[in-house]
């Protein structure tokens, strides 16, 4: 399903010596041994998800579709991202599908807030709020004014049947308001952490409203539990790319630099920047990640990768099949000299071009690149890539020793932000 290939790494890696570490890993992986072994829910879950649920949010996704143009995904982080990020992937970010997804509360502008609500504003939309803690100021705020406009243009009723919150299943405000208003709520498990989260509920109400086929994603990503779970290094592509991550940081490399090849896929970048950095980026340790799209940033970035300071390596995240392909035309005139390409699909410009960017970068810029290749970007390959990546990210953190899945360090400028703010101490 997923291809690592290591042979432009430009080091040498004795896999047998790291084994050991990744044993002791792999173990307490799976054993739940390790710190913050109470939210590794998302091991099991393409197993163990919740069938009922996924029944609801199949009914509740084509009411949603019957009776909505919109769908507004009001939510930020883990809590947004994933769903973003497979949303965009496999729709494409001119989708014709009949639904269009609107995103909110991912920020504290004034501005783009104010745009979408004038946006939404004498449209037929429908809102799913979604905090697992269910008291993020920027989910929070953004909910409570796009739920009184609703409101207040339907009426309180109406509204109630058009929002869908995704919280915990206790505890938290959004908890509180969505029983108090009748919502249809679905479940966050509590021991499954935002970042971990795009293949329940969070990720799947607003994949099954977008048109994607939920059910194919977990088998997607059931497939790579079960591939996934194999210890040898150089038999699980998981783990021999975590352990490529670890070498090169451990050698001189700090910054991890994701490389995708569609504007599609621009958001599966930044879900990866908020798995990897919430999860490594502590105790002074951690690759920094980062991402381009290219051959776009080619154009911007591309210089400094190529000649600029030595301190990064790159991981391609190549799709073999493109979602859709486009023929050059034959010009009789041939006027920009194009011509020497006429008839070639788009799709093989691409690829000249991640080919030949691949070698500069290597062989002249001394830059290490790993290639992550699959084969198209389905609901089957993508739910099958989330979870890869979650499991190289946990494997990632442990052999760095920090806990991958707390992020203490995000909670230093919230509390100097509501400070600034006067909230009231509870
Ligand atoms: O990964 C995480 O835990 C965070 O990024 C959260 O997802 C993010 O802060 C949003 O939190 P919540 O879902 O509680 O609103």
């Amino acid at each position: 399903m997923i291809k690592v290939n290591t042979n432009n790494n430009l080091v040498e890696i004795d896999y047998k010596k790291y084994q050991k570490d990744v044993d002791r890993v792999h173990k307490i992986i799976h054993e739940k041994k390790g710190p913050g072994n109470d939210y590794l829910g998302w091991l099991e879950w393409p197993i163990n998800y919740d069938k009922e649920e996924v029944k609801r949010i199949l009914e509740a996704a084509s009411y949603v579709r019957e009776n909505f143009d919109i769908l507004v995904v009001c939510g930020i982080g883990g809590s947004y991202l994933g769903a973003r990020a497979a949303i965009e992937a496999i729709r494409g970010l001119y989708s014709d599908d009949k639904l269009e997804i609107v995103y909110l509360g991912q920020t504290l502008s004034p501005t783009y807030t104010n745009q979408v609500l004038n946006y939404l504003r004498g449209k037929k939309y429908a809102i799913n709020v979604i905090s697992k803690s269910g008291t993020t100021t920027e989910t929070s705020i953004a909910f409570r004014l796009v739920k009184e406009m609703l409101e207040h243009e339907i009426g309180k009723e109406a509204a109630a049947k058009a929002i869908f919150a995704t919280t915990d299943k206790e505890k938290g405000a959004l908890k509180t308001l969505a029983s108090s208003n009748g919502y249809e709520t679905f479940v966050l498990p509590s021991d499954i952490g935002g970042r971990y989260s795009v293949l329940t509920a969070v990720g799947l109400f607003p994949l099954a409203c977008a048109g994607i086929n939920i059910k194919e994603m977990l088998a997607g990503a059931k497939k790579a539990k079960k591939q996934l779970s194999e210890k040898k290094i150089e038999k699980n592509p998981a783990y021999l790319y975590a352990v490529n991550r670890d070498y090169l940081y451990r050698h001189g490399k700090s910054v991890e630099l994701f490389v995708l090849y569609e504007p599609q896929f621009t958001q599966i970048g930044e879900w990866l920047k908020q798995l990897f950095g919430e999860s490594e980026g502590k105790e002074h340790k951690g690759l920094f990640p980062a991402s381009v799209t290219n051959s776009t940033d080619l154009h911007s970035l591309g210089q400094f990768i190529q000649e600029g300071t030595p301190l990064l390596f790159e991981t391609i995240i190549y799709v073999e099949e493109p979602t859709e392909d486009v023929l050059i035309p034959h010009d009789v005139d041939n006027l920009d000299e194009l011509n020497y390409l006429a008839t070639k699909p788009l799709s093989f410009v691409n690829e000249k071009a991640y080919l030949g960017t691949l070698d500069a970068h290597v062989k002249e810029g001394n830059v290490p690149n790993l290639v992550i290749s699959i084969e198209r970007m389905d609901a089957y390959h993508l739910g099958y890539l989330f979870y890869f990546f979650m499991k190289v990210c946990a494997m990632s953190a442990y052999l760095l020793d920090v806990n991958p899945f707390n992020q203490p360090g995000v909670e230093v400028y919230k509390q100097n932000m509501f400070k600034l703010l006067g909230k009231p101490r509870v």
